[in-house]
């Protein structure tokens, strides 16, 4: 399987940097793309850049380029779940955008005209990660909790109960918000290219969020990445 791999900042690439194999780099637009080998598979990982223009650019690259099979977005995310710790991990069911707004001409919060208000992930890649999950646990070397969800994705690092407050009551389902994983979402769905997006929690997006991301990325993007690698072994 060729598998498309976008993590948005060097924190979020840097466990998988240091096991794929036999790396190519090039570079495409702005972009650094290293193709590579990890167990059976051939992967191409790209450190996307922070927002959804910047994922989305990537993520086209990734399926008319180098003609991936399936993405996987890995990276951290602000936890707005109930009960949801530092380093746990959500797998995405679906995704939206929290900060797309055409409710004034009868939209839903986050719909695209002439999509659904949610992009899906591929069932069968949740649900892979999700049993590479509970191994990598009965193992005993892995201690967050993981659970599948809604993922919101919008250009802004959200730090304001309020807002998280407000994301949960428009989306269900919402455990995380970032700022990549729909757009991913959103160009898989146009190809009818299978998507996953993994996140770890590195900050509860609430008052003291910023300080707090800066103590966890590494540790949260970690978490994300090895169930990763976890899930490739699954493949
Ligand atoms: N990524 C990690 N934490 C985040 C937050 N609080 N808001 C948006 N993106 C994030």
């Amino acid at each position: 399987m060729r598998i498309g791999i976008i993590g948005p900042m060097d924190e979020e690439v840097s466990l998988l940097l240091s096991v794929i194999k036999d790396q190519r780099e090039s570079e495409v637009g702005n972009h650094k793309y290293v193709e590579g080998t990890y167990l059976n598979h051939k992967v191409v990982l790209v450190k996307s850049g922070i927002g959804k223009v910047c994922a989305a650019s990537a993520a086209l690259v990734l399926i008319l380029q180098f003609k991936v099979d399936a993405i996987i977005n890995t990276g951290c995310a602000g936890g707005i779940g109930d009960g949801l710790k530092i380093g746990d991990i959500v797998l995405s069911t679906e995704l939206a955008y929290h900060d797309f707004d055409l409710k004034i001409f009868g939209y839903k919060r986050g719909q695209v005209p002439s999509y659904e208000q949610c992009f899906k992930a591929d069932m069968n890649l949740v649900n892979k990660a999700k049993d590479a999950a509970d191994k990598l646990t009965a193992a005993g070397n892995f201690t967050p909790h993981v659970r599948l969800g809604t993922v919101l994705s919008g250009d802004q690092f959200i730090a304001d109960k309020a807002t998280c407050l407000a994301m949960k009551a428009d989306f269900k389902n919402a455990q995380v918000t970032e700022m990549e994983g729909a757009a991913v979402a959103q160009v898989c769905e146009d190809f009818k290219v299978p998507c996953l997006v993994i996140r770890s929690v590195s900050d509860t997006a609430e008052g003291e969020a910023p300080e707090i991301f800066e103590k966890f990325v590494q540790l949260a993007a970690d978490n994300s990445a090895k169930l990763l690698t976890a899930l490739m072994a699954e493949l």
